[in-house]
């Protein structure tokens, strides 16, 4: 599985390609994910792509809003993350 970066502003952003594998494994299409530590969203990125809906949650604020930007969804979202 090749490593690639992400810029945004997060400690510990895993890849798009490991959350993909899980969410395929786990999920049918249609299907809900929730991560709990959702942090700047990757999961979240993988779920749309793979069409399941996504439910995020994650302690910190600022990481909601990197997660929104890098989705392109508002952010008013009641401080979480969802679709
Ligand atoms: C390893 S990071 C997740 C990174 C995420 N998978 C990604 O690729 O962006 C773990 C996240 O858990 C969040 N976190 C830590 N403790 C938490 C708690 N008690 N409740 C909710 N989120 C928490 C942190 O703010 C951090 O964003």
């Amino acid at each position: 599985m090749p490593v690639r970066s992400f810029r945004g502003a997060h400690f510990a952003v895993q890849p798009v390609e490991v959350a993909s594998r899980c969410i395929a494994a786990g999920c049918r299409p249609g299907g809900l994910v929730l991560d709990m530590f959702s942090g700047a969203g990757t999961t979240a990125v993988a779920a749309r792509r793979l069409s399941r809906r996504f439910i995020g949650v994650d302690l910190r604020a600022d990481y909601h809003r990197l997660a929104l930007e890098r989705l392109g969804l508002p952010g008013d979202r009641g401080g979480g993350v969802s679709w």
